[in-house]
């Protein structure tokens, strides 16, 4: 039987914990160390480490049947995968903080504000449903760091333990989603037998945990 392909992040966040779900469901296979793809030796499985940014748009377009990636990742890139099964790890907030010294009070102070951001889709989104009118920077990491170089206003990112906040002097100001790692497939794929078998197993991992 040709093996289907599971894409996991590479390193980050959701690598470890997505790594301990496919070993708790009995696969038995070598972990990350420089090959990009590994296979299954007890499973007609591959595993696929990329990073979490590239993982809805693998699994769309086919090159993965299957994806472990944060829900802020699916719902930025705007792609058409099936939800499988929510995990319950990874969870996290994304966002709007602004600088200590400088509160706001309401959500409509930040009109005329500018945000920087690696959710850009998600955020006009929010900013849209609250009609406010604010300059949306993209920058593809370290966000954090914006207001305090004088680039931005706020920032919307995700947050997680709330550290990397504190340490950079910002405070949350808004909630804009809260996300969970997903088990995503391509269309159809959910009927394929190994899906079936393999998600039979992740949610008796899920329900042993509970
Ligand atoms: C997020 C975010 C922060 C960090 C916040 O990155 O961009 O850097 O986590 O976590 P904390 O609240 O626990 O300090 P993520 O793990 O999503 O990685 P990526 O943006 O590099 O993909
Ligand atoms: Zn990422
Ligand atoms: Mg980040």
């Amino acid at each position: 039987m040709k093996a289907l392909k599971i894409a996991i992040q590479k390193s980050g966040r959701l690598n470890e914990k997505s790594v301990e779900l496919l070993k708790n469901c009995g696969l038995s296979f070598e972990n990350y160390k420089s090959s990009l793809i590994t296979s299954v030796a007890n499973f007609p499985l591959e595993i696929l480490f990329l990073r979490d940014d590239d993982i809805p748009e693998y699994v769309q377009d086919g090159i993965a049947d299957l994806g472990i990636v944060g829900e802020n990742v699916i719902k930025e890139k705007e792609v058409s995968v099936e939800y499988l099964q929510a995990l319950g790890f990874g969870k996290c907030t994304l966002k709007i903080a602004i600088p200590k010294e400088k509160p706001l009070n309401y959500i409509d102070d930040l009109n005329g504000k500018s945000i920087a951001t690696s959710y850009p889709i998600i955020l006009q989104k929010f900013l849209d449903q609250h009609q406010i009118k604010a300059d949306i920077r993209t920058i593809s990491g370290s966000v954090e760091i914006g207001p305090g170089l004088g680039l931005s206003d706020a920032i919307c990112d995700i947050v997680s333990t709330g550290s990397t906040l504190r340490n950079n002097g910002l405070e949350p100001f808004a909630d804009v989603l809260s996300s969970q790692a997903i088990l995503i497939g391509k269309k159809d794929i959910k009927e394929h037998s190994v899906v079936e078998e393999l998600l039979q197993r992740v949610q008796s991992v899920l329900r042993a945990k509970e």
